[in-house]
């Protein structure tokens, strides 16, 4: 397996305050990383320097086995998608200018091809396509987050960075954004790193997770393996409640086969 993004010995602070150190991961392509942990433990901070919108204080990381400190950093942005929570949208512009900017500027002749680039996006992420002529202020909140994530991935990228990016919208879109972005992922195999407060989000779209403390790493694991063995305190106390939902002892938690709160559910169940 190729590593996607590697974090080497990163130390970062802003002025005095120390926000991780000596911070190691590596992330393999093609994998979904979902990174949960208490407030200020510094997701947002790892994310944004893997786009370059905040530089490491020490240390060093590689993009797709380059270091960053060599890219360009407009070529780096372009081939790393990134989505936040809310709408940051260009707001004078239609939901299909939105989605088509980074098409239009890798293909200004192929003025067809960027059509049908966005109209397979809007499929993709379903948004109904007489949404394209709209702008931003004319979407409701789920729908102008749906924009934003087929404009990331309109582009193309090899990676995809995602900072709580369903955090401000309803129940029922949330669950519909991520059975869709678990399905773009199994299609693309595009390496995607994803911040949420949600460890039932955390677990359910994670290939594996990353549960951070304080800005040190307490656990990077598959979500099965979160489950039947928490390294840290912190990680069992994180996880309590998904494991109860297993509904069995805490004594025979070891031995649950977790793939998922539903899943085990339906094993013991079936018992
Ligand atoms: N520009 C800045 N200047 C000074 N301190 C900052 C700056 N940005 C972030 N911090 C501090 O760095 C720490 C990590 O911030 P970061 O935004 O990475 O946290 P986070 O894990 O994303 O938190 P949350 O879950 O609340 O979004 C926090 O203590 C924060 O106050
Ligand atoms: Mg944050």
């Amino acid at each position: 397996m190729k590593t996607a993004i590697e974090f080497k010995n990163i130390k970062k602070a802003y002025g005095e305050k120390v926000v991780m150190e000596r911070f190691n991961l590596s992330i393999e392509k093609g994998e979904f990383v979902t990174m949960i942990g208490s407030s200020g433990c510094g997701k947002t901070t790892a994310l944004k320097m893997v786009n370059g919108l905040i530089q490491q204080t020490l240390g060093d990381i590689f993009v797709d086995g380059e270091n960053i400190r060599n890219k360009n950093q407009t070529q780096l942005r372009r081939n790393i998608g990134y989505v936040i929570q809310g709408s940051v949208l260009f707001p004078h512009m239609t939901v299909e200018q939105n989605i088509s900017y980074v098409p239009n500027l890798l293909n200004k002749r192929d003025k067809e091809k960027t059509k049908n680039a966005v109209s397979k996006w809007m499929g993709i992420v379903g948004l109904s396509e007489d949404l394209k002529y709209r702008y931003p202020s004319e979407l409701s909140g789920g729908q102008q987050q749906r924009v934003g994530i087929a404009r990331a991935l309109a582009a193309s990228p090899d990676i995809l960075l995602m900072d709580e990016p369903f955090g401000a919208v309803d129940e029922i879109t949330r669950g519909q954004l991520q059975t869709e972005l678990k399905r773009i992922h199994r299609q693309t195999g595009i390496t995607v790193l994803f911040v949420t407060h949600d460890i039932s989000e955390a677990l359910k779209l994670g290939t594996k997770v990353l549960v951070m403390n304080d800005g040190k790493i307490e656990q990077f694991a598959k979500p099965e393996d979160l489950l039947r063995c928490p390294a840290t305190e912190f990680v069992k106390e994180l996880v309590k409640k998904e494991r109860r939902t297993c509904r069995l002892p805490e004594e025979q938690l070891s031995s649950c086969e977790f793939s998922g709160a539903a899943s085990v559910k339906n094993t013991y169940n079936a018992k």
